[in-house]
């Protein structure tokens, strides 16, 4: 690809005006890196509401309308129900615009392969991006792993808990999108949140080798199964050991701002461990990281643990990426890939009964 960075403010726009707009705009306000330009929803009702934020922006019901405008942008940020990820994105990238994704990229390989062959055959940038990775506590967690503060990893743990009770309201439009993935057999735990925890895994330790997976279902209603309990367990290429067990509690009250996920990380090393207590909601609330090593408890009380401040880090990583091309997208396309390979081996283990499954042996049939 032959990318050469923008020696001006980025013309950018919104393709997808819904909830977590609200999180993802936190990366363009105030900053000097981008110019937003558009805004893009067919529903007249989001359109009105987000005007109110870019005063200067042109608003559009589809891609297809900015595109034919005439308007000049350089990159979305695309905000669209997942379902749609593949269709928009090879839309967008034809436009010529790089793209920023919302997670999870697609359902399947086919899927990913058609983004990556769009954005190889337009020469764009095309992003999956990943708040989870600035996450402070989490980014100070592996910070106090690679720094060997726990000496060498022995294993870790992610536990998550999804219940109904509490946080930001959904709208209703969200909701079937993703009931419409559950019955593709791409849940809500698993799959679609589950995606930041498996890139967490991936960031933290490295590829993974073999996964295994026993994914349960509960009914709530009818047309709508959620998929846990669920317990994941895999092993990276460097022999570390990782679980994951998620659980329901449907009437939990949980504090939150956002969504209400209760979420915890916990690594342990020959001489200590170190603990996330929380991240998108305000399960625990004590301090958002807390290492153990030498008989001492160390806490981070400072830390940024507002779950939106990771989604205003990864915006501006990915504006400024644009204005220098300098470090990693976090995620490119292909690690993104890595991402859907170790869900879809996690299935495929589930399907078979729990064996053991390489995620690279997983083809795009
Ligand atoms: N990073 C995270 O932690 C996180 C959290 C929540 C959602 N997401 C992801 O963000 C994406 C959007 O989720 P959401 O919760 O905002 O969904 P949403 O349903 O609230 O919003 C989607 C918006 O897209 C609009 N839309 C539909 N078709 C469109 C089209 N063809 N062109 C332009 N706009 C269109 C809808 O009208 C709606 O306003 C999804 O991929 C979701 O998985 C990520």
């Amino acid at each position: 690809m032959t990318f050469t960075p923008f020696d001006r403010p980025v013309r950018a726009a919104f393709v997808g005006l819904g909830r977590i707009y609200d999180l993802n705009v936190c990366g363009y306000l105030a900053n000097p890196d981008v110019e937003v330009v558009a805004l893009v929803d067919p529903s007249e009702e989001r359109r009105t509401q987000r005007r109110a934020d870019w005063p200067e922006a042109q608003v559009f019901a589809s891609a297809a309308e900015l595109a034919a405008s005439g308007l000049a942008v350089d990159a979305v940020e695309a905000l669209l129900p997942a379902p749609l990820h593949v269709k928009g994105v090879d839309e967008l990238l034809g436009y010529g615009w790089h793209v920023n994704l919302q997670k999870p990229m697609c359902n399947d390989l086919a899927g990913a392969q058609r983004m990556i062959d769009a954005a190889v055959e337009h020469d764009r940038v095309l992003r999956v991006m990943e708040n989870y990775l600035f996450y402070e506590p989490l980014r100070r967690l592996k910070a106090t792993v690679d720094a060997g503060e726990l000496g060498e990893v022995s294993g870790y743990h992610l536990k998550m808990v999804g219940s109904g009770n509490g946080g930001w309201d959904v709208p209703w439009s969200s909701f079937e999108w993703q009931f419409q993935q559950m019955r593709n057999g791409r849940g809500i735990m698993v799959f679609d949140d589950g995606w930041h925890k498996l890139s967490t895994a991936l960031w933290l330790f490295g590829p993974v080798r073999e996964v295994r997976a026993w994914i349960g279902v509960t009914e709530m209603g009818p047309g709508v199964a959620i998929d846990a309990p669920s317990t994941i367990v895999w092993e990276h290429a460097n022999g570390i050991r990782g679980v994951w067990d998620i659980t329901l509690a449907p009437d939990l009250y949980l504090r939150s701002d956002y969504y209400t996920n209760d979420e915890r990380w916990e690594i342990t090393g020959t001489k200590g461990f170190a603990r996330v207590n929380r991240c998108t909601a305000r399960g625990i609330q004590q301090p958002s990281l807390e290492v153990y090593a030498d008989g001492e408890m160390r806490s981070f009380h400072a830390l940024d643990d507002d779950w939106a401040s990771s989604f205003r880090d990864s915006g501006r990583h990915w504006l400024g990426w644009l204005r220098t091309g300098d470090g990693p997208l976090l995620w490119c396309a292909e690690e993104a890939t890595a991402v859907l390979r170790f869900a879809l081996a996690a299935y495929a283990s589930n399907d078979h009964g729990g064996i053991g499954v390489d995620p690279s042996s997983i083809d795009a049939t």
